[in-house]
């Protein structure tokens, strides 16, 4: 795991915190299906268990009753459960549509899922890895697409699960209503790291919110450490380990300087330009034993970055 998350506080037996202003809407839709599901589970039962009981064969005497039919039985079994299904499907209708449709004044906000991470950037130009920054009280509208394979934001605090796909964009919308700090989760299975594929979101006050929007100047913060940042941030930990264990990816600790073995058979000397290649074009060069599944990032980090986390690798 890359970093530590914030936990998802329960609310009752069941269901975590509500934290949106759809969540009453949407527990209340389930607690509806849910009431009506066990009325009717134990009506059935019951009903069975005392016909069952009720009727049955006590002598040789008796036998089983003529009458095979009954017009205002049927109606009423027809009746009133088709009554109860439509009521579903109107509570359903209006919390999914209510999920579906956002206000138009809402915050857009671009969010970008690839194996194993996420990335929200921001109107300004704020990109913020791993971390979803949002105000309170006011309507976000999320506009996600996959760099890979399927993924699904899920943000259970919020109530919110969408689909995020590759070569097209998903919408979702929330409105958090307390500032806090909760969890976000991939929720399609994606790869070996899928269950690490994990964000932090917090809602902050407006004017703290500004200030998010404002700040990640990190002009004055030395390479290796604004590296660190950036290795963390970006989930880079996920698949490569700094302790020497073999993960997805090669251990990146005591690299530089070593001669490895690529997959197809040459050596490469660890330096700066074989790092800098294997940041922003991942699949150049594989190393022997390894899958070519890194992301590329190329045009995502820039310069300054990429020249960060190679003095961090170089550091460690
Ligand atoms: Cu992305 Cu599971």
């Amino acid at each position: 795991m890359t970093q530590t998350l914030p936990s998802i506080e329960i609310d009752s037996f069941w269901l975590p915190r509500k934290a949106s202003t759809v969540a009453q809407e949407l527990d209340w839709a389930f607690y509806y299906v849910y009431g009506w599901s066990v009325v009717m589970f134990v009506g059935v039962v019951v009903a069975m268990l005392y016909f069952a009981y009720r009727y049955r064969r006590r002598t040789d005497k008796d036998v089983t009753s003529e009458v095979d039919h009954s017009t205002k039985l049927e109606v009423i079994w027809t009746a009133i459960p088709l009554v109860i299904v439509v009521s579903m499907f109107f509570v359903g209708l209006k919390g999914y549509l209510n999920v579906m449709v956002s206000p138009a004044n809402a915050l857009e906000i671009n969010v970008t899922a690839e194996k194993w991470n996420w990335v929200f950037s921001y109107p300004n130009g704020t990109v913020s890895p791993g971390r979803l920054v949002v105000p309170k009280d006011r309507p976000v509208r999320l506009i996600m697409s996959s760099r890979d394979v399927v993924h699904s934001l899920w943000i259970p605090e919020f109530r919110i699960k969408q689909d995020v796909v590759p070569g097209t964009y998903t919408t979702i919308w929330f409105e958090a209503t307390e500032t806090m700090e909760t969890a976000l989760l991939c929720t399609e299975y994606c790869g070996t790291a899928h269950s690490d594929m994990l964000a932090t979101v917090e809602v902050l006050e407006e004017d703290k919110f500004q200030e998010f929007l404002e700040g990640g100047d990190d002009k004055d913060t030395p390479p290796a450490e604004l590296g660190k940042k950036l290795f963390a941030s970006w989930g880079c930990a996920t698949c490569h380990s700094l302790e020497g264990v073999k993960g997805v990816g090669p251990a990146l600790n005591g690299i530089f300087g070593q001669t490895h073995e690529m997959s197809d058979g040459s050596q490469v000397q660890v330096d700066e330009v074989y790092l800098r290649e294997s940041i922003t074009q991942a699949n150049a060069k594989i190393v022997k034993g390894y899958a070519p599944v890194m992301p590329v990032f190329q045009g995502v980090l820039n310069d300054r970055q990429v020249d960060a986390l190679v003095a961090f690798i170089k550091s460690q």
